[in-house]
């Protein structure tokens, strides 16, 4: 196992074949599954805990890959479960206890968002901080022996953020931070909402992550978390398609991201 420890020594980084890198990806986002080197794949059916969800009229199950980016051990996740599908958010949350259990101590996770600063800027957005404004908490109920009250300080972790920044500049990516805010959906924001929410200091609105953070702080796990903004927040042609669409379109900025800030984990 290789142990490295951050620059400052405060905290050890694990990444190694027994800690991979956990990819946890919204569903236009699955291209960036493309460019891992797969060893082994699993149904999510075989995930604890994992539901189809009641809207799922597709038939098939995705699955989760095992195996390397540029030689990195990742744990890939192409698609996610939403409250907004019916799931519950011990439910929504399966995904990231299976990659807890898969030895993954680092998760990036990556969706779709609208952007709530009234422009149509579409410089990828690296989360921050969040506002949980589901109502749910999948800390709530939880019966794993683990202290359920975690602190959420730094929960997007300002190293990996750090890193990503760097990778961004290096190649020329538009990276921009900001404040989530999750949702429940699936209807979208009202002009009401999106007012609100930008005096509440939200950059992005979005119907994941923040839930899936708090699982993964819970279990002690690092986060980087990233937004595609693909739409103005409140505006009147949003579509699941569109979302899809815009996603779809950035998965090169997404990889050279997630790959950069790999190759630095496991240096
Ligand atoms: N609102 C909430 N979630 C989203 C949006 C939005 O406008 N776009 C993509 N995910």
């Amino acid at each position: 196992m290789t142990v490295m420890v951050d620059r400052t020594g405060a905290r050890p980084l694990l990444v190694s074949a027994d800690h991979p890198v956990a990819l946890v990806l919204g569903s236009g986002f699955h291209g960036l599954s493309g460019i891992i080197k797969p060893v082994r794949r699993v149904p999510y059916e075989q995930v604890d805990g994992y539901v189809r969800p009641a809207d799922d009229q597709t038939g098939h199950t995705d699955q989760m890959t095992m195996g390397t980016i540029d030689g990195v051990p990742v744990v890939v996740y192409p698609t996610r479960l939403h409250l907004y599908q019916g799931c519950s958010a011990h439910e929504v949350t399966s995904l990231v206890r299976h990659a807890h259990a898969c030895g993954c101590r680092v998760a990036i996770c990556i969706g779709a968002s609208g952007l709530v600063d009234g422009t149509d800027d579409q410089a990828i957005g690296m989360i921050s901080d969040h506002l949980n404004l589901t109502g749910e908490n999948p800390l709530r109920g939880w019966n794993s022996g683990r202290d359920p009250f975690v602190p959420m300080v730094d929960a997007y972790d300002r190293e990996l953020r750090q890193m990503a920044y760097d990778v961004a500049r290096e190649h020329g990516v538009e990276l921009r931070e900001g404040v989530y805010a999750e949702v429940v959906g699936p209807s979208l924001e009202t002009p009401a909402e999106v007012r609100a929410l930008r005096l509440l200091g939200v950059s992005y609105v979005g119907m994941s992550l923040s839930l899936e953070v708090i699982m993964a702080r819970a279990l002690g796990m690092r986060v980087l978390a990233l937004t595609l903004p693909t739409n103005p927040a409140g505006a009147s042609w949003v579509s699941h398609r569109s979302v899809r669409a815009e996603a779809t379109s950035a998965t090169r900025e997404l990889g050279i991201i997630v790959r950069g800030v790999l190759v630095r984990l496991a240096r």
